[in-house]
């Protein structure tokens, strides 16, 4: 048990290195939530920052979840260790004690997760995300849509109460940190991206 709770505390702390933050830095600005919608995230990295470092903080990000999930299979030979450590890792990228616990939404981060613990699931939900995206151009719209399909994609091709469950969770963090998003989605102020 202790050892477990080593994994899950090494995923929040692994989670807090927050890349729109570091990649930021890199890039010579002070803060990133100082900047844009003021999250640390790719989305805002790339409205503030260009396609370069919102690329590179799109796969740290993505590569924090998957290490998490890693430790929890490959040390533990668990998928409900696993579990719960990719929603630590998620944690600690939305509630980093690196930052002041202002940390980004998480979907990067969950990204990685989901594609080691619900490949097939998670394939279905990056696509339909994506779509919404590239139609309406609100990466949030395209996050929340993908984030709360994916608990009924893990129910249809994987079943097991305990995947449902994580998903559902999965999908609670994700509309929860999205909730300014939501207001602004509903009263048309949200910021579309630019593709190209
Ligand atoms: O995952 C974050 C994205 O959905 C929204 O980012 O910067 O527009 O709030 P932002």
């Amino acid at each position: 048990v202790l050892l477990i709770i080593i994994a899950l505390i090494s995923s929040y702390v692994i989670g807090g290195f927050n890349s729109a933050y570091y990649i930021g830095k890199l890039w010579g600005i002070d803060d990133i939530r100082k900047y844009g919608s003021g999250n640390p995230g790719t989305t805002n990295v790339l409205r503030i920052l260009g396609k370069t470092a919102a690329l590179l903080t799109l796969l740290f990000d993505v590569a924090k979840g998957v290490v998490a999930v890693l430790l929890g299979l490959l040390l533990f030979k668990s998928s409900g260790v696993a579990i719960l450590c990719g929603i630590a890792v998620i944690l600690g990228h939305n509630y980093p004690i690196q930052l002041g616990f202002k940390g980004g939404k998480g979907i990067a981060t969950s990204i990685g997760v989901i594609f080691l613990l619900s490949p097939v699931a998670a394939i279905y939900s990056l696509l339909i995300g994506i779509i919404v995206i590239i139609i309406t151009k609100y990466v949030s719209l395209g996050s929340i849509v993908g984030s709360i399909l994916f608990p009924i994609f893990v129910a249809i091709f994987h079943g097991s109460w305990q995947y449902v469950l994580f998903g559902v969770v999965m999908a609670l963090m994700a509309v929860y940190r999205h909730r300014a998003n939501i207001g602004r989605l509903i009263s048309g102020t949200e910021s579309k991206i630019k593709l190209y």
